[in-house]
């Protein structure tokens, strides 16, 4: 324990908790005690109080309540040293130093502190300067202008060497703590120092406070490699136990119940500038654990944003299985799958701030997460695949440490293998293709139990798979053919989306055609049921349906612009993707109508 009670207390005795308080919260006298109310929870008539002479706050509607330095954790999301250190400042208590070494220490990072500042302020500089036209120009294409640069804090490092050194020897600083705060490299090999950056748009990263530490650092050139480089460690700096833009973001995300992480600070500034401004992102390498640890001190379920390809579904897996033996009571991750091949910066800026909250909104829970990475895309048509499952799945179980949430687990994925195998009985093409909106009797009818045929796992409505289809496109996007088929599909959902009543004036062509692509499945499915019920379809109407029903990623998926003659348009894109898809469907069509006239499988081969 680095601060003992009596200074803690010394503290608290000198905070005026009111005033404090006050700042945040209206708060009104009732005898010796201010009423307010609660920060900490929706109300409408005061039940959280505050008293200067017992050094406390408490909220009787949900039980929140402590002391001056709780109040700074609890709405401003600083540790508990940072609580101390800050009131300290506020009321004039002297902090001591808790060893000579320790002191030495500190000392010498507070110098660090400052040569890093220093260097800030010069590569902001020379961003402005005549030499940082380049880069300026490169920011701008970025969408980035001066604003957002002084925002950020955004620099030039400039090329030619030995820029930074120079500027800071000139403000004395020795060449030890130039190495030392990372910002050159020693000499070696009959080479002089040299600067660590040069040629780079500069990225300040700071440290919990604020304080800047570090620097990302992006080539101008699309193609240079690396396309960033980072600050080392050094004394300040951490890449594993830090965040880019955190100091910022935890306030903000005390405020908005949740911190959104992205990959790289492109994402990161983008996001901030489109309203999230609870945004960060790791420092150039995958999420530690020390890092999640910093997410849950200040939302109990952080959104991870990946993007929707290949390597971000690894990313969004890798991220969970770190999560699974941290996992406690209320704390989680959520995870946000943006369109295959997009980020952050480029699904903003393409789509808009709009499409990024209905996004996030429809966020996959983790155990979702979980169970789609282990049953998407995978046939598991025979009950040895089945039982790899339920490995897989208990494996995941086994990780998690906090019983009682393993145990929910465990149940939610065993609910979860039952139901969609269980789905698997209902009317399916060979290749699983569901025909929604005709009556399944004659269909369902065909004798066979569930070990009949194939049983790969259906996506259950809103469920794990079939949410944040963004993801679904990535193993689509294959071959040629496959790759236009998924053009026509995408096309299909568009205009579906932007003129659903297609759907009614079309339904029977709507319903037998083959499609690969599971989230139009859906909501070809959605909108005939809805059809089916009677509803008009009109287009705000079954947008507010699909939001309701945790479908919004349909909404974002395949979100477009209106077209002059959608029917004519839908009627085309029906006779493509018969087209790319017509001679195969007809003769599997064929087999199926003589399988089941036969019932013998086997009839119908050599066709
Ligand atoms: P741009 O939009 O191209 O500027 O990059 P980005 O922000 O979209 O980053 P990307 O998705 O390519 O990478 C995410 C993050 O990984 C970046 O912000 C960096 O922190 C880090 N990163 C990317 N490329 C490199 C690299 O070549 N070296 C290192 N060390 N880190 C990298
Ligand atoms: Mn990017």
């Amino acid at each position: 324990m680095r601060y003992g009670e009596g200074l803690l207390e010394e503290i608290r005795r000198r905070t005026d908790l009111v005033a404090l308080v006050g700042r945040r919260v209206k708060l009104v006298r009732k005898g010796r005690v201010m009423w307010g109310c609660c920060p900490f929870h929706q109300e409408k008539s005061p039940s959280f109080k505050v008293e200067n002479e017992r050094r406390l706050y408490k909220c009787f509607g949900c039980g929140k309540g402590g002391d001056a330095f709780k109040w700074l954790i609890e709405t401003e999301g600083l540790s508990f040293p940072e609580s101390v250190e800050k009131l300290a400042a506020e009321v004039g208590v002297e902090l001591p130093k808790w060893s000579p070494e320790d002191e030495a220490r500190e000392q010498k990072r507070k110098s660090l502190y400052d040569i890093v500042e220093l260097a800030a302020k010069f590569y902001e500089e020379q961003l402005f300067d005549a030499g940082g036209r380049e880069a300026r120009d490169y920011l701008k294409g970025r969408g980035l202008d001066g604003a957002a640069a002084k925002q950020f804090r955004l620099g030039y490092s400039p090329s030619g060497n030995g820029a930074l050194i120079k500027h800071l020897t000139e403000h004395n600083v020795t060449q030890d703590d130039i190495i030392a705060a990372g910002l050159a490299r020693p000499a070696e090999d009959g080479r002089p120092m040299r600067d660590f950056f040069y040629n780079r748009v500069m990225f300040p990263i700071g440290d919990g406070r604020g304080r800047i530490v570090a620097f990302g650092a992006r080539a101008l050139e699309a193609d240079a490699k690396p396309k960033y480089i980072n600050t080392g460690e050094t004394a300040l700096f951490s890449k594993g136990t830090q965040l880019y833009n955190f100091a910022t973001a935890r306030a903000a995300a005390i405020k908005a119940g949740t911190v959104i992480v992205a990959e790289g600070y492109m994402d990161v500034i983008a996001l901030v500038r489109a309203g999230f401004a609870h945004s960060v992102a790791p420092l150039g390498t995958a999420l530690t654990e020390d890092q999640l640890h910093l997410l849950w001190r200040t939302a109990p379920e952080p959104i991870l944003a990946f993007d929707g390809d290949a390597a971000g579904l690894k990313a969004a897996h890798r991220a969970a299985h770190l999560a699974l033996p941290h996992l406690k009571a209320g704390y989680s991750l959520r995870f946000a799958f943006l369109p295959g091949g997009e980020d952050p910066d480029s699904f903003i800026a393409g789509s808009g701030p709009g499409a990024m909250t209905v996004l996030l909104e429809a966020a996959l829970p983790l155990s979702q997460l979980l169970w789609r990475t282990e049953t998407e895309g995978k046939d598991l048509s025979t009950p040895e695949r089945r039982a790899g499952l339920e490995h897989n799945l208990k494996e995941i179980v086994d990780r998690i440490t906090d019983s009682k949430i393993a145990d929910y687990y465990r149940r939610g994925f065993e609910q979860l293998v039952f139901e969609s195998f269980k789905r698997r009985s209902a009317p399916a093409d060979r290749d699983g293709t569901r025909y929604p909106g005709r009556s399944s009797t004659a269909r369902t009818s065909k004798p066979g139990g569930k070990f009949r045929g194939d049983f790969k796992p259906r996506p259950l409505p809103g469920s794990p798979e079939a949410v944040s289809a963004s993801v679904q496109s990535s193993a689509l996007v294959r071959s040629g053919q496959a790759g236009a088929r998924h053009a026509k599909e995408m096309e299909l959902g568009r205009l579906l989306v932007e003129s659903p009543e297609i759907a009614l004036a079309q339904g029977e062509s709507l319903a037998v055609l083959d499609l690969t692509d599971p989230s139009l499945d859906r909501l070809r499915h959605e909108l005939l049921n809805l059809a089916a019920s009677g509803s008009s379809l009109e287009k705000a109407g079954v947008q507010t349906h699909f939001t309701r029903k945790g479908m919004a990623d349909l909404l974002v998926r395949f979100a477009g612009s209106a077209v002059e003659d959608p029917q004519a348009s839908f009627q085309r894109a029906v006779a493509d993707l018969r087209e790319l898809t017509g001679h195969q469907t007809d003769a599997r069509r064929l087999l199926e109508r003589r399988k089941a006239l036969s019932q013998r499988p086997g009839d119908g081969r050599g066709q």
